[in-house]
């Protein structure tokens, strides 16, 4: 059973951290390895660490005390279970209503099919993103216009988003990526200027806040992922806030064959007024997002704590980048910690390199979150497979496609996917102790970087 952090071993660690700051001071920063006294574990030497890092997901007694009832109840298919679970959501969030959904990609194309996002339209969001932001415009039989991102901050860059507005941009889909926001406030401000419809992709930025508002409830809709890896999880599952309860019975319509909801249909229209699609959450995926919210806050705190903490130690070795959030997050949360690679700095070491160089010192590294591995999403098949489908060619002209293929540049994407590098959050729900390690460890990489090619 994975193990929750009691408060009693949050405070132990902690202060074993605090030990480590102490004794940390005191090494000299580029001293400490030398190619002479550490050799590195890919070539032979002892790895800076074997111990495993944090497990996620986490859960306890009260997860299976949660899921029995409603297992043994036979009483699988949405019911009360997923109400509570909504309001008890919406509450955490700050937004008046929540939807759950079976997972992130179809609350975004809800979303979007419920602000009236259709054929013919664009959708300007992120290229620096998970596929499920742009499938779900594509789904939506939409064009997503891709805005290049903020270097450093690593989100879509507000002042790039008003030259991509044309006569058929109906909405801008932000996706709050890894460990920051997009800046909601210019975003906001673009859209009231030019009348369009704002959703959030917050799939990876649960409890981050903007001037104190959580991501997810500052646009007209918010979506959320609860899959497997996401920081409330349920194994899979989506959520959608808003406040605008006639547009949130839409999305339940939708989420539901397009059956009648409150106030949006009235039963004269018959049992299935609109199309509509099946994305309900089940009663004992809720059962666990219940429980799962209970420990957020304290993961939350632990997660933000650690990486500042590993930021403020590692920002001193050259050529690792930490990301930069901007001054109005009152609140940063971590879904994956990222940094940039010079490899400059590394004697041209290879990015792969770089990163078996780490993982040998016992240091989980990865180049990122599943796709971005590869290309930018702007470049991947995906579009030009979507542009050339039967759909799509009887709803755009040849000369509007070919348009859009060539506004497909997005130079600050492309450079921040080859170079990023990081590790999933479970890693900092972990001690101080497991920061120095990865501290360590990057350093030791540095020190030894004429042995790595
Ligand atoms: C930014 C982003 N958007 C959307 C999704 C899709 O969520 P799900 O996997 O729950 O469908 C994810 C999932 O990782 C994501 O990271």
């Amino acid at each position: 059973m994975g193990k929750k952090i009691s408060r009693r071993r949050f405070m132990e660690t902690t202060l074993i951290g605090a030990t480590s700051v102490v004794g940390a001071a005191s090494i000299p920063a580029f001293g400490f390895y030398t190619p002479q006294t550490a050799k590195l574990a890919m070539l032979g030497g002892q790895p800076v660490r074997t111990k495993p890092f944090h497990a996620w997901p986490v859960w306890d007694q009260a997860d299976e005390d949660a899921i029995l009832p409603v297992l043994r109840s036979g009483v699988w298919s949405r019911q009360d279970v997923v109400r509570e679970a909504e309001e008890k959501f919406a509450r955490l969030m700050g937004a008046k209503h929540c939807l759950l959904t079976t997972n992130g990609t179809n609350a975004l194309t809800t979303s979007l099919y419920a602000l009236g996002v259709g054929g013919g339209d664009e959708v300007i969001t992120t290229p620096f993103t998970f596929v499920a932001t742009v499938d779900a415009i594509l789904l939506n039989n939409a064009l997503p216009v891709f805005a290049d991102i903020d270097p450093e901050t690593w989100q879509i860059d507000p002042d790039k988003i008003e030259e991509r507005i044309t006569e058929n941009t109906v909405a801008i889909l932000p996706a709050h990526i890894t460990c920051g926001m997009s800046n909601m406030e210019k975003i906001n401000a673009i859209a009231q200027k030019h009348n369009l419809r704002v959703v959030e992709d917050a799939c990876q930025a649960h409890l981050a806040e903007w001037n104190h508002r959580k991501a997810g409830t500052l646009g007209d809709l918010g979506c959320l992922s609860l899959q497997n890896s996401k920081n409330i999880t349920c194994g899979e599952g989506g959520a959608i806030l808003g406040d605008d309860e006639e547009l949130m019975d839409l999305c339940y319509s939708y989420h539901n064959f397009g059956r009648p909801q409150g106030k949006y249909m009235s039963r004269d229209r018959g049992g299935h007024p609109i199309l509509g699609t099946k994305c309900r959450m089940a009663e004992y995926q809720a059962s666990i997002v219940i429980t799962q919210m209970d420990s957020v806050e304290e993961e939350t705190k632990r997660r933000t704590e650690n990486a500042a903490y590993l930021t403020e130690k590692i920002k001193e070795i050259p050529g690792i980048v930490p990301v930069k959030h901007y001054g109005e997050m009152t609140r940063t949360t971590f879904y994956y910690y990222g940094l940039r690679y010079k490899k400059q700095h590394y004697n041209d070491c290879p990015r792969d390199l770089f990163i078996k160089a780490l993982r040998a010192e016992g240091i989980p590294l990865s180049t990122g979150l599943g796709v971005i591995e590869g290309e930018s999403i702007h470049k991947e098949g995906l579009i030009e497979e979507t542009l050339n489908s039967k759909t799509f060619q009887k709803i755009y002209s040849k000369e509007r496609l070919d348009s859009y293929r060539g506004q497909l540049d997005c130079p600050e994407s492309d450079q921040l996917v080859a170079e990023t590098v990081g590790f999933h959050s479970r890693v900092l729900l972990g001690s101080r102790q497991d920061m120095d390690d990865i501290y360590r460890a990057f350093l030791k990489i540095y020190e030894n970087r004429a042995r790595l090619s």
